[in-house]
């Protein structure tokens, strides 16, 4: 391989938010506070949480407030919350513990408008207060992209186009930009062109990548995203999840796949591996399906 790897990785596991948000039937908020505290337990240093979004819009993360109150935090554990508006930052500030947010914006119009109700910019505007207010409360807050390789809606998505959005959104103070392909339907060249021209504005250290699954090729383009210099990886345990204003987008990678590719690589992540998968089994079986995941699957077959 021409680059060089990054020696450690951050894993910022997204299931309990981004994999929960997508389920129809309602999970009961003590298995979401179980299945927090079991990632956080597998060594993982980002859990998120849930979101302080519309219930009409999302009524699956209604129980954030109840989830926060009520979970174990341990040490050195962060567990941030979406926000995406005032409305929703003064729920934050309502609730217990939040330390740090995100915001999420869209490379693409048509599905800024299905997901958040308003244009990019309009978007960009409201997030602004809610940036400010985090700083006073020294909160960190950290950046969504979504549809950043291509859109449901739009089909594909000029890379200038994030790194536009990127820009702006890094001038607001967010800490780290998470390019998101929603639908999961980049491929390692797409992946990478689309990240030069984010790094481009961005510095790489402030780059994650938030690759849902839904072609297989997730993977393959955190290889090709780590190779670039990105050594911030958004995953899903059990590959849980999709986007409700995406139609057909399966869940996010899964954090156990993740997790063998950079064991695999000798890149460190402080994240053990069986306990993972054992917080995997743990949220399938409360869901009622098998893992999604490749490695999921084997480790559960060698259980
Ligand atoms: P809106 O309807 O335009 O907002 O929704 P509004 O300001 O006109 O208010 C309408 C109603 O919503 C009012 O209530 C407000 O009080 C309420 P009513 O008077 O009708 O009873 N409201 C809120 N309630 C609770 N919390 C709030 C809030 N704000 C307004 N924060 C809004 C705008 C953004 C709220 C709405 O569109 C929404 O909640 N959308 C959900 C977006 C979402 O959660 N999407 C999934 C997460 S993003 C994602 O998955 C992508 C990502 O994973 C990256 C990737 O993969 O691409 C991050
Ligand atoms: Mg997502």
């Amino acid at each position: 391989m021409s680059m060089t790897l990054p020696r450690k990785v951050r894993m910022v596991e997204v299931g309990p938010r981004d994999g929960l948000q997508n389920e129809k039937a309602v999970v009961p908020t003590a298995v979401k506070i179980a299945l927090i505290e079991r990632l956080a337990d597998s060594g993982l240093t980002v859990v998120e949480s849930g979101s302080f979004v519309s219930p009409k819009w999302v009524p699956q993360m209604a129980d954030t407030e109840e989830i926060l109150a009520v979970i174990r935090r341990k040490p050195g554990v962060v567990y941030p919350v979406l926000v995406p508006n005032m409305k929703g930052m003064e729920a934050a500030e309502a609730a217990t513990g939040v330390e740090e947010i995100a915001v999420f914006a869209a490379a693409s119009e048509s599905f800024s408008r299905r997901n958040i109700n308003c244009s990019i910019e309009e978007s960009v505007a409201r997030f602004q207060p809610v940036a400010e207010r985090a700083e006073k409360l020294r909160w960190r807050v950290r950046g969504y992209i979504s549809c950043v390789i291509d859109c449901p809606y739009e089909g594909a998505i000029a890379p200038a186009a994030v790194a536009s959005v990127a820009e702006k959104l890094l001038a607001m103070g967010c800490y780290e930009i998470s390019l998101g392909d929603t639908i999961g339907t980049g491929t390692p060249a797409r992946a990478q062109a689309m990240i030069e021209a984010v790094a481009a504005k961005v510095p790489r250290d402030r780059i994650a990548v938030h690759y849902h699954d839904t072609y297989g090729q997730a993977v393959a383009n955190i290889l090709a995203s780590l190779e670039l210099g990105v050594a911030v990886v958004d995953s899903s345990v059990a590959g849980l999840g999709g986007c409700p204003y995406a139609k057909g987008a399966t869940g996010n990678v899964a954090s156990e796949d993740v997790l063998y590719l950079l064991n695999g690589l000798g890149i460190e992540t402080g994240v053990d591996l069986d306990k993972l998968a054992s917080a995997g089994r743990f949220i399938s079986g409360a869901l009622g399906r098998a893992p999604a995941a490749g490695v999921a699957q084997a480790l559960a077959a060698r259980a």
